[in-house]
């Protein structure tokens, strides 16, 4: 019952697309099974219209962390991975500048008021040729530690190595010079 006001729409339209003709069996079983999967998945999709924007949705992704969780930003160059970075930085209390580590791979900040959480650790694979690559970083001591958070840009490039637990799938998607798309998977909505 609790998520019949995010399946209505869905419903709605579905009941839209059959009366208009638009759509046939296939067609609908494939848009009610996607809508479906949000559904489970908890994904969130937003707009956003300038790095503000994308910064402020890092820093509210941070109120449901509770440490121990990975964020995994896949997306194009230029597409908003570090400026969601610098957000989620910030929301932490890091007053350092936040910049890809796309040389070193990796940065570790630590938390100056911790509380549960104590590192941020920031990891930027733009790099990596490999996926096995990533066990030989020594990040090994600070991914899916309790008291850290890992941030990772280019995450589909180790797809198989993320975690199954304690994930947010934030994808990034250009859709023209300052408007960008970004989809959540595994959070409520961050806007509130
Ligand atoms: N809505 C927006 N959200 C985020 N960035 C935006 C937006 N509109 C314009 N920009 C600009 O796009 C650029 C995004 O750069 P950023 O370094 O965050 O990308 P990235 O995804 O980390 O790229 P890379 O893969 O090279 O690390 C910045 O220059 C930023 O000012
Ligand atoms: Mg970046």
């Amino acid at each position: 019952m609790r998520h019949w006001r995010r399946l209505r729409p869905a419903f709605a339209e579905t009941k839209l697309r059959l009366r208009a003709g638009r759509s046939d069996d296939m067609k609908t079983a494939v848009f009610i099974r996607s809508s479906l999967v949000e559904i489970i998945r908890n994904t969130m999709k937003y707009s956003s219209k300038n790095a503000q924007e994308t910064e402020k949705l890092g820093k509210k992704l941070v109120s449901k962390l509770r440490g121990g969780e990975t964020i995994a930003l896949t997306g194009d160059l230029g597409s908003g991975k570090t400026v969601f970075a610098k957000g989620v930085a910030k929301a932490l209390g890091i007053r350092k500048k936040i910049t890809s580590p796309t040389f070193v791979l990796w940065r570790l900040y630590q938390i100056p008021k911790p509380g549960r959480i104590k590192y941020l650790c920031h990891i930027d694979l733009y790099r990596l040729t490999q996926s096995q690559d990533i066990l030989a970083l020594g990040i090994n001591e600070y991914w899916q530690r309790k008291d850290t958070v890992c941030l990772i840009e280019w995450a589909e490039k180790i797809k198989r190595f993320l975690p199954r637990k304690n994930l947010f799938l934030v994808k990034f998607e250009i859709s023209d010079l300052n408007t960008r798309k970004i989809i959540i998977d595994g959070v409520s909505d961050v806007r509130s």
